[in-house]
């Protein structure tokens, strides 16, 4: 029997979706003789049946393209902003997929999604996801799609900043994606020879970092590249988080923020309760008391979605290839409510339940962060 499936990408958008939307549409259409169709902006585009037909050309000249042909979206099947309402949308979603007869949904995404997709497999449905994100914070994968390309670019950020910064004699704080894991810091601050490396996973102390940042000046060395990640934080920051008396200050305000981004249907709470900790203002903050107790100047540069843009290294072309084509093998063994996980240089079927609302931060004695140690990088601990 001909098997149809449908597939989606979701969540913020990563290199290698296309070159995944090409692997797994070649091998199923072009080696199995499955049909696929494609539903445009993520899980909106599924609830609203918007189609993309994929068996055609659609799956040529892709393999060497950024953002997603599909168009993406965060938005969530249970919780979806219609006619002003906050609505659960899963019953038009399983509809949708029943009425063009699927046989399996692959989803692509990162961590939201995988929550997203074990929603719909509770549902009853055939999920297939893989795991795309900068982050490289997906439970249960070595690797995802997306971290190699940002990686590449946010090291080549680092060395262009190396050189001005050199010759202004300054500190420059470079901030990398990562809000819950801090391999992009970690990777590109190692890779570009970051003197501090920020991660959410070491609380720092900027009194330590200042004091490296001296210890350089006083070596004769009087400029600085502090790589940050987006949710990294102060051991002071974090110790007034938790005796919650910052959010008491901020009382008001915290619950009203997290009104509008619930109310857009981003976040859900834990997600609003992590973004409030990503104060847009914190890496400017930092640049500024490291100014004041260095007596160095300070500039930021904040690197946000350039590391997401872009064709995808070839490194994230044959990963997601690797994915996209195992994808198909599985739906074709009809192994579905998986996510396709790298393991090594061989694939694995993880179920969905061992990896979603897991996070894969960087442990403190990964084999990085012991190099980096050894090269003399601080981590502000
Ligand atoms: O999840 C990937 C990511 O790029 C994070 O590193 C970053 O914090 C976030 O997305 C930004 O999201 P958005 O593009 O929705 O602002």
């Amino acid at each position: 029997m001909t098997k149809y499936i449908g597939i989606l990408t979701s969540g913020g958008d990563s290199p290698g979706l296309n070159a995944a939307l090409r692997g797994v549409g070649k091998a199923a259409i072009g080696h199995y003789g499955m049909h696929m169709i494609g539903f445009r902006d993520g899980f909106r585009g599924l609830m609203e049946n918007r189609t993309a037909p994929l068996d055609g050309g659609q799956l040529s000249g892709i393999l060497t393209t950024g953002g997603t042909i599909l168009g993406t979206s965060r938005e969530k099947p249970h919780r979806m902003p219609v006619g002003g309402k906050m609505l659960d949308m899963t019953d038009a979603i399983v509809g949708n997929y029943r009425d063009n007869h699927l046989d399996c949904l692959v989803c692509l995404g990162g961590g939201g999604t995988l929550k997203n997709a074990l929603r719909l497999k509770q549902k009853g449905l055939n999920i297939i996801t893989l795991p795309k994100t900068i982050d490289n914070d997906v439970f249960g994968t070595d690797i995802t799609f997306g971290f190699d390309t940002a990686l590449g670019i946010a090291t080549e950020a680092i060395d262009r900043l190396h050189s001005t910064a050199h010759s202004h004699h300054r500190i420059i704080v470079v901030e990398i994606m990562g809000h819950r894991a801090g391999w992009l810091a970690l990777g590109a601050g190692i890779a570009g020879g970051a003197d501090v490396i920020l991660i959410p996973e070491i609380p720092y102390n900027v009194e330590i970092v200042a004091e490296a940042i001296r210890e350089r000046a006083r070596g004769g060395k009087s400029f600085s590249i502090v790589a940050v990640a987006e949710g990294a934080i102060s051991v002071q920051e974090l110790d007034h988080l938790r005796q919650g008396k910052e959010a008491k200050a901020a009382g008001k305000k915290v619950a009203k923020d997290k009104k509008v981004r619930k109310a857009d249907s981003k976040m859900d709470d834990s997600e609003a309760d992590a973004a409030e900790l990503l104060y847009a203002d914190r890496t400017l903050n930092l640049a500024k008391r490291l100014e004041l107790l260095t007596g160095l100047d300070a500039r930021v540069t904040i690197l946000g979605h350039l590391q997401r843009g872009g064709a995808p290294s070839a490194a994230d072309r044959i990963l997601a290839t690797r994915l996209g084509t195992a994808a198909a093998d599985l739906i074709d063994q009809e192994c579905y409510g998986v996510m396709v996980a790298a393991l090594g240089e061989s694939t694995q079927a993880v179920k969905l339940e061992d990896a979603a609302g897991k996070v894969k931060t960087v442990p403190a004695d990964h084999p990085w962060i012991l190099s980096a140690r050894r090269v003399g990088t601080n981590f502000g601990d």
